[in-house]
């Protein structure tokens, strides 16, 4: 299997299972760094509604989420099952970004599936550090939101770009130096230096979706600082994003001063 679509479709539609996932997503990540993989687009897209997903964990509404408490060992499990989860979500939705939208320049499918063996790898350190607790990815239940921008935005690129990378993933920006503060009080140096390791690479996702969505937008003449105001309106569930927002590092990600503005801005 070295075509990239065939590649997305297996780990989106006839998988549900997480080990396969993680191979398939290091496999061609490395048939792409030794050119065995083909991007040529050869076969339809399938409607995302068929998407598969493993039947654990149990998905739960955010409200019914247990609040955490990170200086206690169960603390530190729930919070480490809810990031695994961010992160295995994140490999779908790097793959789903890869394959559902079809003749883009080669290197916007290399950026994602370069993301998506990111995502896989913060998934596997996660649950290296999970597994010390006897606790398994699946274990406890975890968010059940996580999909519905990626569902909400499935024809429309920008959208996407502007919803999943620059607003989903930012938000990891905002608050994961605060959560690094908690576990450096409580000296957890392990958790501290996951949390280091993916806030350095989540730094660049953000960026690669403000690459993409500021090129895209400009190649169909829309202003791209109006064209993100107007698909957060148009596509955000429940508004607008939250702050606080971490601006030097929200710009490193490539926000402008006036995206920021407008995001503080109530
Ligand atoms: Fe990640
Ligand atoms: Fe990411």
């Amino acid at each position: 299997m070295n075509n990239v679509y065939q590649v997305a479709e297996n780990c989106l539609y006839d998988n549900g299972n997480v080990d396969s996932l993680l191979t398939l997503t290091h496999q061609a990540k490395q048939k792409d760094n030794s050119h065995l993989l083909t991007f040529e687009d050869n076969s339809p897209v399938l409607a995302i509604s068929g998407v598969r997903f493993p039947d654990k964990p149990v998905l739960l509404s955010p409200r019914h989420m247990p609040k955490r408490n990170l200086g206690s060992k169960a603390g530190v499990i729930a919070f480490f099952h809810a990031i695994a989860h961010v992160e295995f979500m994140a490999i779908y939705l790097a793959w789903d970004l890869l394959y559902r939208f079809r003749s883009l320049p080669l290197q916007f499918y290399q950026d994602w599936l370069a993301i998506a063996d990111e995502e896989a790898q913060h998934f596997e350190l996660i649950r290296q550090y999970l597994r010390t607790f006897d606790v398994d990815y699946g274990d406890l239940p975890a968010h059940g939101g996580l999909w519905d921008h990626a569902v909400a935005t499935a024809d429309d690129l920008l959208a996407r770009l502007a919803l999943v990378p620059r607003c989903m993933e930012a938000r990891g920006l905002d608050v994961t130096p605060s959560i690094i503060a908690r576990f450096t009080e409580f000296r957890n140096d392990q958790a501290v230096s996951i949390l280091n390791r993916i806030l350095a690479d989540e730094i660049m996702h953000v960026e690669r979706g403000s690459y993409w969505f500021n090129r895209f937008c400009v190649e169909v003449k829309l202003n791209p600082e109006q064209h993100f105001q107007a698909m957060v309106n148009k596509y955000y569930l429940g508004g607008k994003p939250k702050g606080p927002f971490n601006r030097e590092k929200r710009k490193i990600a490539g926000f402008s001063d006036a995206e920021l503005d407008w995001l503080e801005a109530h």
